[in-house]
């Protein structure tokens, strides 16, 4: 046995075959080190009279998580994947990869370049790229068709998706029924293999365009159209594979290289790349360290069992964590949790959980209405009322009956968290959970530090989201926390410009062109005008300096008009139907507001101005929650925007798009509006000190540390 490589790629012959084995932890990313291993390796098989056949696999349980993206900011990256792949597909010896376990990105590519392929039956495979703005460049686009049938090359691409192995036969040359006979079934492939069919060049495969396969391109294309409405990488994706059937390979490649490039260069790729990195940079705060110990959470509590606690409970029981959920009165405990089966029903009736899943996520929920139940809980999330003495009274009763130890969280979206804390004996164990609704649905959870939350808190909190699939943002205290109070500008913003003589549509359009699912309109009509109604009454410290503040919206309310739930909100709506239809009454209203208030109605609203004023009032709240230190990077703000209010990660978030657009900018506009709006300007559009000094020394939000 011979034992060469470096340290990424492990080297070895045996018995006429050479095994190139990846070895980087964790998930074998093509660095620049297992390029280089591959490419010796393969060189040295050549060589090397004694072997017959060249093996390509991995030691970890992954094959190749694909590109090692760290590198796309630069630095030697030679040798190119390309290259390798070059290298592999013209051995003059079989080179067989064989997939312990998943290939994504250039580790498929990798796969598709070798002569044969064997997996086990559960393995799954994808091209993931469009993910980044960006489409396989390695040959994916060419490859991939070549072997499987249009309409799965087409899906893999496109939509990014992880592809069950089974659905590729034409791709695996042998599919082992368990991961476990891999090793027994590569040897009796080599040694089944006859000259002839020893090396087959994915490349030599001849591909042309048929009247089924151009309806097949034309159908994903209309699809992809409307599913990815803003992208850019997905219909490149589409005209890249159709190289592969209207170019012969080595322009398929180089069509493949071009479209690349035009993704690449693109801001979608700047952000969706950037998006990539804020997610996973989201879980690594510095309140914490590796040595700080982490609680156990085995049994949980919600208190209130109204909209919010029961889909929290749902997480919970979806992880497997039994939940006891209090109530006051037994009859809201029971609407409670047979809301929550109803939930789970109609799950099951679309197919997603059997009968048995529901049965055992129930068997885990319970519900009591006395407080000494939850004597042995390790977490308790409260879900009450939006009031402050009730939260008060809740967390007092907790105190008395709870262990020590036990983690004491508040659902709330508004109230300061310090202030629950001091009902307490142990401020150091309360914690803010905030969770969005529907909460299980939505995958965002702002986790929420008051003064005196210990780090062992943090810690177990931001890795107990992990269980229960939620995307962990560590924030502090403040109104809103950065999410609702980050929509707060906004929403006041889009209600100015109605006032002003924009209509809803204008500005629901305006905002979904951006890439927001729905615009500010339709999201209060959908939320119901009268939260916002009572947050107003609330806050009229900080808001009766402004007569003209939500003006509109609060006529609207008083008249009935709470949104889609009466059927009438900034919109009306048909019975049963959630399609909005203007309404020349709510014209109206805002501009007898407007007459009422003094406030000079305009026809000349553009679109721009109506972009500038509600998205820069966002990202101008955002620059001063990231100086307050309330988010401690503008990147978590990016994660809580996409994942919480359906920000298009195409923009990255907020924040990223403020660094694209330039920060330069953002000033000037916000200031000019500011300049030219007069007391109302001055009132509320002056630009953040954050966004001053950033903008006078062209710098970003991405570079900012506080
Ligand atoms: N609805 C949302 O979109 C949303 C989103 C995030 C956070 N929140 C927050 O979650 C909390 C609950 O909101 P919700 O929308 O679920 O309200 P809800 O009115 O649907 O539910 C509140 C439940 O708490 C129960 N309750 C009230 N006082 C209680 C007490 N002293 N002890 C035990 N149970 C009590 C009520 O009977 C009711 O079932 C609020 O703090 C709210 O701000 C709401």
């Amino acid at each position: 046995m011979t034992e060469i490589g470096n340290k990424a790629v492990d080297y070895a012959v045996q018995q006429g075959v050479a095994t190139l084995t990846m070895q980087s932890a964790p998930v074998n990313a093509l660095s620049r080190a297992i390029r280089i291993g591959l490419i010796e390796g393969i060189d040295n098989a050549l060589h090397d009279d004694s072997v017959s056949a060249i093996v390509i696999t991995s030691s970890l349980p992954i094959f190749s998580g694909g590109a090692d993206i760290s590198e796309f900011s630069g630095g030697d990256l030679s040798p190119m994947l390309p290259e390798v792949l070059d290298k592999i597909e013209n051995a003059s010896k079989p080179v067989i990869a064989v997939l312990p376990g998943p290939a994504f990105g250039g580790g498929l590519e990798v796969a598709l370049a070798c002569h044969h392929r064997i997996t086990f039956a559960d393995n799954k495979v994808g091209l993931p790229e469009v993910n980044l703005g960006i489409l396989p460049g390695a040959g994916g686009t060419q490859r991939l068709p070549r072997l499987a049938d249009v309409q799965t090359s087409l899906e893999m691409i496109v939509t990014g998706k992880p592809t069950s192995v089974l659905k590729l036969p034409g791709v695996f040359d042998k599919i082992s029924d368990k991961p476990d006979h891999l090793l027994e079934d590569t040897k009796a492939y080599l040694q089944a293999l006859t000259p002839e069919k020893a090396v087959k060049r994915t490349c030599d495969i001849t591909l042309t365009m048929s009247k089924e396969t151009e309806a097949v391109f034309d159908a994903v294309t209309a699809q992809t159209k409307k599913a990815s409405r803003g992208f850019f990488a997905p219909l490149k994706c589409i005209e890249a594979v159709r190289g592969a059937y209207t170019l012969g390979f080595e322009d398929g490649l180089k069509n493949e290289g071009k479209l690349f490039m035009e993704c690449m260069n693109t801001p979608q790729a700047r952000a969706q790349q950037h998006f990539f990195f804020a997610e996973r940079a989201a879980g690594h705060v510095s309140d914490f360290d590796k040595n700080t110990p982490e609680r156990s959470i085995e049994k949980v509590a919600i208190i209130g069992a109204g909209t919010m606690g029961g889909g929290i409970a749902m997480n919970f029981a979806n992880a497997g964590i039994p939940v006891t959920m209090l109530e006051l009165k037994e009859e809201a405990l029971e609407k409670g949790l047979a809301l929550i089966r109803k939930n789970y029903e109609n799950s099951a009736k679309k197919g997603k959980l059997t009968q048995e899943q529901v049965e055992s996520r129930m068997a885990l929920l319970s519900g009591t209405t006395s407080y000494d139940d939850l004597a042995d809980v390790d977490l308790v999330i409260e879900a009450v009322f939006e009031k402050m003495e009730v939260k008060k009274t809740v967390f007092s009763a907790l105190d008395k009956v709870c262990k020590p130890g036990a983690i004491l969280a508040s659902n709330t979206s508004t109230l300061d968290i310090d202030e629950i804390a001091t009902a307490t004996s142990r401020p150091e164990d309360v914690i803010g959970l905030h969770f969005f609704s529907p909460a299980n649905v939505m995958r965002l959870l702002e986790v929420v530090k008051a003064e005196k939350t210990s780090a062992e808190v943090i810690k177990t909190c931001m890795k107990m989201a992990k269980r229960i699939k939620k995307v962990a943002v560590l924030v502090g205290v403040c109104f809103g926390f950065v999410g609702n109070r980050m929509i707060e500008p906004y929403g006041r913003e889009a209600n100015r410009l109605l006032l002003e003589g924009a209509s809803p549509e204008q500005v629901d359009r305006v905002l979904t062109e951006f890439g927001m699912p729905m615009g500010p309109f339709t999201m209060g009509d959908m939320a119901g005008l009268d939260i916002g109604y009572y947050v107003r009454q609330s806050r009229q410290e900080h808001i009766s300096h402004d007569p003209a503040y939500g003006a509109v919206a609060d006529r609207l309310v008083e008249m009935g008009r709470n949104g889609l739930k009466t059927g009438r909100g900034a919109y009306n709506y048909e019975p049963g139907s959630r399609v909005p239809i203007p309404d020349p009454e709510v014209l109206e209203i805002a501009k007898q507001e407007a007459e009422r208030l003094g406030v000079t109605q305009r026809s000349d609203i553009t679109d721009e101005e109506i972009l500038v004023r509600v998205m820069y009032s966002l990202i101008n709240e955002g620059a001063a929650i990231l100086e307050e230190g309330i988010a401690a990077k503008s990147s978590d703000i990016d994660v809580i925007y996409v994942y919480g209010y359906g920000f298009p990660v195409y923009r990255g978030g907020p924040m990223q798009y403020a660094d694209e657009v330039g920060l330069g900018t953002i000033l000037d506009k916000l200031t000019s509006y500011r300049d030219q709006l007069g007391e109302y300007g001055k009132m509320w559009l002056e630009p953040s000190d954050l966004l001053v000094k950033l903008a006078q020394e062209g710098g970003k939000f991405k570079s900012y540390k506080a």
